[in-house]
């Protein structure tokens, strides 16, 4: 027989999983007044990038991994919220036809379509509404519109059901970025910042109009571009070139160019030689999402760029992007505003933007308004 659901005993705790490239990142977040505290955090390496891991392998990992996590910890809850990105998942700006939520909830698959690059029956589909706009004379809703393979969501639901999880919210890296923006930023605070998540496999980049995000995009120039530009390079395997990465700094200056050259430290010398070439590229992604988002409209500004995901821990990362993008590039910790978050260090709190932004989230919390 099965039993009712007692509606009293239901849990509104959520642990977030996000299962990137190089690792799994695990954040359980409990709400305390009006603040989040940091009851649990995880950070469980997968690859390095040195052996080629197929779908079924990650899929094994992750199942094991979670698992010894949950056991280890005690964790009750049931409840979990991941995401996806990249190729995986489709983000569009579109006007609607002025329609109820309810209404555009029935027709959605019909409004959808001729966005969609994929049969509609195949993809799950979400939207968020951002306002009324006039366009040819008809009142028109700005939405945007995510659509994302079911197989693939699919995928993410049974990791989680091999484990007993509940999954109650997939999301979208670009929007979980932006949450764990908005957390920790003053709510008084007016401003148009692009926020970029530099991960192994995948750069998130999300561009975020007093908190609305207003262009979302993945490119792939990321923490495996600088590894392979590296190895490319110096002729040398993976591990050795992830390893010089991490020991290494871009040459920014001329000064530090000149006095590395003065040193005679050759090997500092090849690592920055090797890897400019990939930040300049990541610097013409950012650019062509801020020339997209003005040319929009003319008024529109930046004020500031801010850095997070694993990557940005490159050393000099930033003052190179401040110094080719002439803004203030800043490094994002998600876990600043959140009690128990100091004692998570930077580096390792870089890598948790996502998890972060997802375990704000919680069930019926469909979009953020
Ligand atoms: N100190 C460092 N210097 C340079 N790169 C670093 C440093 N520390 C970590 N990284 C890089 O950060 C990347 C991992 O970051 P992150 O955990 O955000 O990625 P991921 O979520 O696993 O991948 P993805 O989001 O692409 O699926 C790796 O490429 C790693 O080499
Ligand atoms: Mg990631």
């Amino acid at each position: 027989m099965k039993l009712p659901s007692f509606p009293f005993f239901k849990s509104k705790d959520a642990i977030a999983v996000d299962l990137g490239a190089s690792s799994i990142k695990i954040v359980y977040l409990k709400h305390s007044g009006s603040k989040y505290s940091l009851a649990r955090w995880e950070l469980i390496p997968v690859s390095d990038g040195s052996v080629e891991l197929s779908p079924q392998d990650r899929k094994n990992i992750a199942t094991t991994r979670i698992g010894e996590f949950l056991a280890r910890e005690k964790i009750a809850t049931k409840n979990v919220i991941s995401s996806i990105s990249g190729n995986q998942v489709i983000v569009r700006y579109v006007k609607f036809p002025k329609l109820s939520y309810e209404e555009l909830t029935k027709t959605i698959q019909f409004e959808a379509e001729p966005y969609i690059p994929f049969d509609i029956r195949e993809v799950n589909l979400g939207f968020h509404t951002l306002g009324d706009v006039i366009e040819e004379g008809q009142k028109k809703m700005e939405t945007i519109l995510v659509a994302a393979k079911k197989e693939v969501v699919q995928s993410r639901i049974d990791i989680f059901n091999d484990l007993g999880l509940r999954p109650i919210i997939i999301d979208v890296d670009a929007f979980a970025l932006t949450n764990a923006y908005e957390l920790n930023t003053d709510p008084s605070v007016m401003e148009t910042v692009v926020l970029i998540n530099i991960g192994a496999s995948v750069t998130n980049i999300s561009i975020v109009e007093n908190r609305i995000p207003r262009v979302v995009r993945d490119v792939f120039i990321s923490g495996n571009s600088f590894t392979k530009a590296i190895q490319r390079n110096l002729a040398c395997d993976t591990k050795t070139a992830e390893d010089l990465k991490l020991r290494h700094n871009l040459l920014v200056t001329v000064e530090e160019k000149e006095k590395t050259l003065a040193d005679n430290q050759k090997e500092a010398l090849q690592v920055s030689t090797a890897i400019t070439p990939v930040a300049r590229d990541l610097v013409a992604e950012i650019h062509r999402s801020i020339d997209f988002y003005i040319s929009q409209n003319p008024d529109r500004s930046i004020n500031r760029i801010l850095i997070t995901g694993g990557s940005a821990n490159l050393k000099n990362l930033d003052k190179y992007l401040s110094q080719e993008i002439k803004l203030p590039v800043e490094v994002f910790n998600p876990l600043k505003n959140v009690y128990g978050g100091e004692t998570v260090p930077e580096n390792f709190a870089t890598h948790l933007s996502i998890a972060v932004g997802l375990g704000m989230r919680r069930e019926n919390d469909i979009i953020k308004k």
